[in-house]
């Protein structure tokens, strides 16, 4: 792009001071900087007056998720459908590692992260060592695991994966991508700088992997390998079972397009949120936005109607994947921590929260689809996610978590 027609497109969305310093760049720089501004989309910026404003949802009603004594009296014919789906190749597994971990405050990405005590247990060994659970389990076949990373986090990731030998997983089964990035703004929705030649940006949100798959050419791999079934995780939680036989199993059986893992929730207004239908299709409703009432429905059994929180364990039928895959998904805005170059081009990492960034979010794909099954699971088994230093949802939790399942840190 030329300076004149990024001066124009800057000035369309009142973003000049991002060209402050260009007359102190070198060529290299001033180049880097003008590609930038081609790639961006400014557009998004005047979204953040809607941070804290809540989005327009439709009708809320229930969704029945399958319970444990289902599951457990279905066990052996669910666990069957799994293995041989795992073992025939149709089933492969989505690690989102792009995110930023700003609450955990590591400089490494999240993955990195050493819990243990006795000695080092990182998240991403923890990640690895459950998948091999299900490689064993169906006869030492081994899945092909994709590692979504961002171009902030990837290569520390790939070298630290590297040097680990991918804690003794095939390298050929394993395979990165790198998710889209979006400018990260102050509250008035102007543009931070990270640099004097570059903008702040920040990974787009953990909906956007589809997408960055296909982008990156790897739809081909999918059709090859005949991949099916595409379980998607979370980086954060070291009790993750990845492709489980029987979550695999009951999501064929019941021939849905997504199944979700989801755990009883503590009590009513517990912070997580809360599988359901809007408007008849598959939806999530986040915790503030449950009504008393809805808070005090009940299912036929007398339970809460809105009992089952997610946990970010989804598994997608991959056709199901590719007719949602030309649809726009929403843009949220949400408050976090951003580095910034001050008025004299220091850069500033603050302590708490001073801008936003915008993100496209998994629940929104849920929605797009036409059936899901809410599979329980026992949280004290498989959730153990790590949010924060300390507290809740922290390493200690997660320590704690590890230590009654019998892990060794
Ligand atoms: P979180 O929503 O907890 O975000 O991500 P985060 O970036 O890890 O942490 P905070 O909020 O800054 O403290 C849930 C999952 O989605 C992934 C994360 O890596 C994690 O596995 N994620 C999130 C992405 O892959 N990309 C994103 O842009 C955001």
């Amino acid at each position: 792009m030329l300076l004149d027609e990024a001066k124009e497109k800057l000035a369309k969305f009142g973003q000049e001071h991002v060209l402050k310093y260009y007359e102190e760049l070198n060529d290299e720089e001033k180049t880097a900087l003008l590609e930038q501004i081609e790639d961006t989309d400014f557009s998004i910026l005047s979204k953040c007056s809607e941070l804290g404003k809540a989005s327009k949802r439709g009708e809320f009603s229930p969704l029945a998720a399958m319970q444990i004594s289902e599951i457990e009296a279905n066990h052996d014919k669910f666990y069957n459908l799994g293995v041989e789906a795992i073992k025939a190749g149709k089933t492969a597994a989505v690690l989102l590692a792009g995110g930023m971990g700003t609450r955990l405050g590591s400089d490494n990405p999240k993955g990195m992260y050493d819990i243990g005590i006795t000695k080092p247990v990182f998240i991403f060994q923890r990640l690895f060592e459950n998948l091999m659970d299900s490689v064993k389990a169906a006869d030492n076949t081994y899945i092909h695991l994709f590692i979504m990373t961002s171009e902030k986090n990837n290569d520390a990731t790939v070298k630290f994966l590297t040097e680990k030998n991918f804690f003794g997983y095939p390298k050929d089964k394993v395979t990165f991508f790198k998710q889209d990035m979006a400018p990260a703004s102050d509250y008035n929705g102007k543009v931070y700088m990270e640099g004097k030649n570059r903008i702040s940006t920040s990974p787009n949100g953990n909906a956007g992997w589809f997408s960055s798959m296909i982008r990156a050419g790897l739809l081909d791999v999918i059709h090859a390998e005949g991949i099916e079934w595409i379980d998607v995780f979370a980086v954060d939680n070291v009790l993750q079972r990845i492709c489980d036989p029987c979550f695999v199993g009951a999501t064929i059986d019941r021939n849905v397009s997504v199944g979700a893992k989801v755990v009883r929730k503590n009590a009513p207004d517990e912070k997580v949120g809360v599988m359901c239908l809007e408007d008849g299709r598959p939806s999530i409703v986040e915790y503030y936005e449950l009504s008393q009432e809805m808070m005090d429905a009940k299912d036929e059994n007398g339970d809460p109607a809105y009992n089952y929180g997610v946990i970010l364990n989804y598994l997608f039928n991959e056709k199901a994947l590719e007719e949602i895959a030309a649809k726009e998904l929403p843009l949220h805005v949400v408050e976090k921590k951003i580095p910034y170059i001050d008025e004299n081009a220091n850069l500033i990492k603050p302590e708490s929260p001073n801008g936003c960034k915008f993100e496209q979010l998994v629940l929104d794909m849920i929605h797009m689809l036409d059936s899901c099954l809410p599979y329980e699971v026992t949280r004290e088994k498989e959730f153990a996610p790590i949010k924060n230093k300390t507290g809740i949802d922290s390493v200690e939790s997660a320590r704690q978590l590890c230590k009654i399942n019998g892990i060794e840190l």
